[in-house]
């Protein structure tokens, strides 16, 4: 493992790649003479710092607004405010000045609801008896007046690449180690470019603060912080909170049975990573597991992030229907979109059918929540696996059973009795008990048509059982809790059976 030594110094100069090109597209837009750019950002020093480097370019003044500051011109050091702080006094400011300038105005969206700034800022830029200034709304929302609309163009901010990240991070570590007397931040190569890769897609502010916490945690850069960029990106995409970060994936080693299905995994799990290339593979895009209760789906949904070693989240499909007219989609979109930000990922689609329930009642929503749903599936360019869980295969769309929309449909049924064997094995072993002293092959018979679930929950029972007689557990204490279960299996043979039936022709079987 190679490590590097952060050294270099810091400079918060944005004059590189990704930056440098935005310095120069606003110089251009400027040129061109548009009056009005309109910026949404929550990086507003980032933007005014841009402007610094613009006026390089385009050789004109440059003023600076805000309510609290006043206008100030910022290409010269002059202390003085040049008007009041009102806002209007500043767009008065431009109306008299004889000379073009640009105006960044920061936090102007609120003003313009009021009809004597929206006409000032008319007035200038239809040029009515002033100069050709640029006027720059910066601002995190900034909605527009109508009869503005026609003076605007808007710029977004460009996303950092790879180079600037990394050097954001040097950076910072630069400034942990000037902070702590010059102790050096070790910096793990490898790991340094998975995290890099997995901060692409955020705002610079945003992956700046990643980063900081990165460093000032533990003062390296290594392996650890890998889940804890995925956790920290994750929170800071989701804040309304549909997708769930789920902190415990499992590993196929905690799943008894499904043999064919962790084969399957295991298969595709370097192409999926993107550790391997080979021609002619597409990477995997996703599973649908559809099963009788309790046998191990939402267990294996988690061993599949665990396998893949990538994150997982949870898209919590009930959660996405909106009593407001058209948010239902909305948070669809948004959920897969944050989803896509978080790749590599697994994406877990718990108990589907609940969320795309084909009803007359509900103005069709769910059909086009299944039609987007299809589109994305069809189309996602992200290495985004969706794992989508079932238990009710009446109530699943036949669209979403198609051949071709998951990679593969696998039925989990009750587990075969190697199967309980090895449910028995692991359970006994999460709970610290040597399963030696069991006559397993009597309790696997016993628990014919029993469900995962119920064998964990007989061994559950079984012990506070051996706890109230005060005696260790024993072989007598499970075989009474057997007896005393009714499996589902059982209770519900005829629905059971008929998925079972269903399932032949439709799936291939996980175990
Ligand atoms: N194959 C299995 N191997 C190990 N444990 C299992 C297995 N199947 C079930 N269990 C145990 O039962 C618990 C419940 O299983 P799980 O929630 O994965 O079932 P499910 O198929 O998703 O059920 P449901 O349809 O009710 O959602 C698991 O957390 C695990 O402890
Ligand atoms: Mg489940």
């Amino acid at each position: 493992m190679l490590i590097a030594q952060a050294a270099v110094a810091y400079t918060g100069h944005p004059q590189r790649g990704a930056a440098m090109t935005e310095i120069h597209d606003l110089a251009s837009l400027i040129r061109a003479g548009h009056p009005i750019i309109l910026i949404e950002t929550a990086e507003e020093p980032r933007v005014v710092e841009t402007f610094r480097h613009v006026i390089a370019q385009v050789w004109r003044p440059l003023f600076h607004w805000s309510l609290t500051a006043g206008l100030r011109r910022l290409d010269m050091d002059l202390e003085d405010e040049l008007a009041p702080p009102e806002a209007t006094a500043a767009l008065g400011h431009a109306r008299e000045s004889s000379q073009r300038s640009i105006y960044l105005l920061c936090d102007f969206g609120g003003y313009l609801r009021f009809p004597l700034a929206a006409r000032l800022l008319r007035e200038i830029a239809e040029r009515q008896q002033c100069a050709a200034h640029t006027m720059v709304l910066i601002g995190t929302q900034i909605e527009l007046p109508s009869e503005l609309e026609n003076h605007v163009v808007r710029f977004a901010l460009k996303l950092p690449d790879e180079a600037e990240l990394a050097k954001l991070i040097r950076d910072e570590a630069f400034l942990y180690s000037r902070e702590h007397s010059g102790k050096r931040v070790e910096i793990d190569s490898a790991a340094m470019k998975k995290i890099v890769r997995n901060m692409l897609g955020l705002k610079l502010a945003d992956a700046r603060r990643i980063a900081r916490q990165l460093i000032f945690r533990d003062g390296v850069i290594d392996q650890k912080d890998l889940p804890e960029v995925a956790k920290l990106k994750f929170e800071l995409l989701n804040r309304d909170g549909l997708l769930h970060f789920e902190y415990d994936t499992a590993a196929f080693a905690d799943v008894a049975g499904l043999s064919r299905l962790k084969r399957w995994v295991e298969q595709r799990r370097a192409i999926f990573t993107g550790e391997t290339r080979a021609a002619g593979l597409d990477p995997p895009k996703g599973l649908l597991l559809l099963g009788v209760q309790g046998c191990g789906k939402s267990l294996a949904a988690k061993a599949v992030a665990g396998s893949f070693g990538v994150p997982l989240v949870r898209l919590d499909f009930g959660a996405l229907y909106n009593k407001y007219h058209g948010e239902t989609e909305k948070n669809l979109r948004a959920s897969l979109a944050n989803a896509e930000a978080l790749a590599p990922c697994v994406l877990w689609c718990d108990e589907i059918e609940k969320g795309l329930a084909t009803s007359d009642s509900d103005d069709g929503v769910s059909r086009r929540v299944l039609g987007y749903l299809l589109t994305w599936m069809a189309e996602r360019r992200k290495p985004v696996f969706l794992v989508a869980t079932a238990n009710d295969v009446s109530r699943l769309p036949p669209e979403l059973l198609r051949k071709g929309r998951f990679d593969e449909i696998f039925f989990v049924d009750l587990p075969t009795d190697a199967a309980r064997d090895e449910v028995f094995r692991l359970h006994f072993e999460r709970r610290d008990i040597a399963w030696e002293a069991f006559e397993l092959s009597a309790l696997v018979a016993a628990t014919e048509g029993f469900s995962g679930a119920e064998i964990e929950q007989v061994i559950v029972s079984a012990l506070y059982a051996a706890h109230a007689d005060n005696l260790p557990l024993a072989q007598r204490h499970l075989l009474e809790e057997i007896r005393n279960t009714r499996p589902l299996s059982i209770l519900m043979a005829e629905r059971v059976n008929e998925l079972r039936e269903w399932a032949t022709s439709r799936t291939v079987p996980a175990d």
